[in-house]
């Protein structure tokens, strides 16, 4: 089996910074080693471009589309990055390798999942995330793109961005799995009830167990769909456990459940890509957050105790 990485350095979805230096970090703790020793072929395809945001506000360039856009931050250039990123995963499965996508904030999924539909008619989606990722412009408090992913995958959002890889929506609602919730801003709750998205928040992981809620979950994005996605947004974690993320949001999923949660996944046999994002290093002890994310990919790909 063959896996190329692709990363995305990118930070304009988010207000925090240091989410850009995510894939060095990942890579840094040693994510092709883990892979190659399950036995993947591993194709490292590097990092795409993407403009640094300005340290100082200068009025200028890109901080000038942030400044003319509040509701949708850097869209522009958010979209470009999309946009070649949507090309790149294309090629790449086109090739018959599975993407294996290191982000960067959490806006990336738009160009991510907008490639793997070209690719399944129909894909289901773990988003395993402390957040939903349900805003648009209309109900985002922060004017983030990261918060606004999902919603654009479903279809909903500014056309620049709902465009890249066709207009039709990415992802039917129904084939949505939100594992991990604890953080929604009111108008993502009123989306996800209109739209009648399954969140497992951290009420059912407690109440259920990890394995239990794992099983509906796959359940729900396999029927009907032909392959499954998994965005895995690092503050699912509790921060204990991944300091390291843009907005960390406490009483999280455990490494162990999230451990689980990827055996599991694996187990079923239906992924046909994957991305992991928002590791902030900046943020994080000894790439504590980098590494989690390692092996939790590892466990993902196959990687076992025994
Ligand atoms: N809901 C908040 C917002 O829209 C936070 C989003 C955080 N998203 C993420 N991918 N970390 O700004
Ligand atoms: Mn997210
Ligand atoms: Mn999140
Ligand atoms: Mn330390």
């Amino acid at each position: 089996p063959k896996v190329a990485i692709i990363g995305v350095p990118m930070d304009l979805g988010a207000d925090r910074r240091g989410v850009d230096m995510g894939p060095s970090a990942i890579r840094c703790a040693c994510l092709e080693q883990r892979l190659t020793g399950i036995g993947y072929q591993v194709f490292d395809q590097g990092d795409l471009v993407v403009r640094r945001k300005p340290h100082v506000q200068t009025g200028g360039g890109l901080q000038q589309q942030a400044a003319q856009n509040a509701n949708l931050k850097y869209l522009d250039e958010t979209a470009k990055v999309n946009e070649e990123l949507y090309d790149l995963v294309n090629e790449t499965m086109a090739q018959g390798l599975f993407p294996l996508v290191l982000g960067g904030d959490h806006s990336i999924a738009i160009g991510t999942l907008a490639a793997v539909r070209q690719h399944h008619a129909s894909i289901g989606v773990i988003w395993f995330d402390s957040h939903g990722d349900v805003n648009t412009a209309q109900t985002s408090p922060s004017g983030n793109i990261h918060g606004m992913s999902l919603a654009v995958a479903l279809g909903y959002g500014h056309p620049k961005l709902t465009a890249i890889g066709g207009t039709h929506p990415k992802v039917k609602p129904e084939h949505v799995a939100i594992i991990g919730a604890r953080c929604l801003d009111p108008g993502e709750r009123v989306f996800l009830k209109q739209h009648g998205i399954q969140v497992w928040t951290m009420h059912e992981i407690d109440r259920l167990g990890m394995a239990r809620v794992m099983e509906q979950a796959i359940d729900r994005v396999t029927k009907g769909t032909s392959g499954v996605h998994l965005s895995l947004d690092l503050d699912g974690l509790d921060p204990i456990y991944a300091p390291g993320v843009g907005t960390p949001v406490p009483s999280g999923i455990s490494a162990r459940e999230s451990y689980l949660a990827m055996e599991l996944l694996s187990e079923a046999g239906v992924l046909v890509s994957a991305e992991a994002v928002e590791v902030n290093p900046i943020l994080d002890h000894h790439n504590q957050t980098a590494k989690v994310a390692v092996s939790l990919i590892a466990s993902l790909f196959g990687e076992r105790i025994l």
